[in-house]
């Protein structure tokens, strides 16, 4: 079983891309054969500035290694490096509809909130279908926010298959219900485009003051708080022990206890949860090049395992 995924380098990763993806990649790691990169092509259809770019990169990798990602277990990229991934996105490119593209969600999202709709931006799914298959993955732990452009990456693999022979794997999306969207401080989706995000590794007293700035309503001290749809509890579920979490649901049923309380008690437990990553991230910063070797010892697997796959490709289309 082939598990692969990948994450867009634009800045500090939070508990969205913890929870969402890369604790339940990382378990895969166990048991399967994993694959997981920093998808920098992507990131240029929204990072213009070349040196924010370089650090993204270098900020995404050394988070997802501090939260457990085991370069002996699973190979680790960046998707810029296997250049075939470019090759593969114009064969796919010939059997994609237009229609399809002009569907996607996060297009029409970003055309929406004013960003230019380049070329880059409209081909986006393309891209992400030939990063996952060609490593002919069979799953791809994602949030629920990449679900559409999985079903594009199965539509572009069954067509391409009925067209010219069967070459790809079709792979299949893993979502967990209970992770499928993490709230930010707002309660929208959590995400970097939002400015709501928690972030995993960023400035202390900014996580301090934004759990401290997280939406609830304005129940006085003494009442009951309502417990559906709070985002404290959605983000406290995550991060304590089910005995807890029945703890701290029961002090808001009883009134009594207000909300800065009650966001202070999140906050011991969300900095209790990280701080064993931290001080992973803190070890592996202070190691020069030991990410750089990482990623271009991925890279050369990668590309060795990439490499079979696009010459299917190209014999199956008539190239070879
Ligand atoms: P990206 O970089 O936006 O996010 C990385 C992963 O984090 C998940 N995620 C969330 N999950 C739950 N709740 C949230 N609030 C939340 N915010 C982010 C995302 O669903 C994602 O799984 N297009 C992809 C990167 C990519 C990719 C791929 C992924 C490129 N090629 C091939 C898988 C396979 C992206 O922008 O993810």
């Amino acid at each position: 079983m082939r598990i692969l995924s990948g994450i867009q380098p634009s800045g500090f990763l939070h508990l969205g891309n913890f929870f969402g993806m890369m604790q339940r990649g990382i378990r895969w790691q166990e048991k399967g054969e994993t694959f997981f990169f920093i998808a920098d092509f992507h990131a240029l259809t929204s990072v213009g500035d070349p040196d924010a770019l370089r650090r993204n990169i270098r900020e995404a990798a050394l988070a997802f290694l501090a939260c457990g990602l085991d370069p002996k277990r699973a190979v680790f990229f960046r998707q810029s490096a296997v250049p075939e991934v470019l090759e593969l996105t114009w064969l796919l490119s010939t059997v994609t509809p237009v229609g399809l593209l002009e569907r996607c969600h996060s297009y029409k999202d970003k055309l929406a909130k004013g960003i230019a709709p380049t070329h880059a931006l409209f081909a986006y799914p393309v891209l992400m279908a030939a990063d996952i298959l060609l490593y002919q993955a069979d799953l791809v732990p994602v949030g629920v926010d990449q679900k559409q452009h999985l079903e594009v990456t199965r539509d572009l693999a069954v067509k391409f298959n009925q067209t010219f022979g069967p070459v790809f794997v079709v792979p299949k999306e893993d979502i967990a219900e209970n992770v499928a969207i993490i709230p930010g401080i707002d309660g929208q989706k959590m995400s970097k485009s939002y400015g709501n995000t928690l972030e995993l590794f960023g400035d202390r007293e900014e996580f301090r003051r934004r759990v401290m700035s997280i939406r609830t309503d304005s129940t006085p001290v003494d009442q009951p708080k309502p417990v559906a749809g709070s985002v404290l509890v959605s983000l406290y579920r995550l991060v304590s022990e089910p005995q807890e979490l029945e703890e701290f649901i029961a002090a808001m049923r009883r009134g009594g206890v207000g909300y800065a309380a009650l966001k202070k008690e999140l906050l011991s437990k969300l900095e209790r949860f990280l701080a064993p990553f931290r001080e992973r991230y803190e070890e592996l910063k202070a190691k020069p090049g030991l990410v750089e070797e990482i990623l271009e010892e991925g890279a050369c697997t990668a590309r060795a395992a990439a490499a079979p796959t696009l010459e299917s490709a190209r014999r199956a289309v008539g190239l070879l």
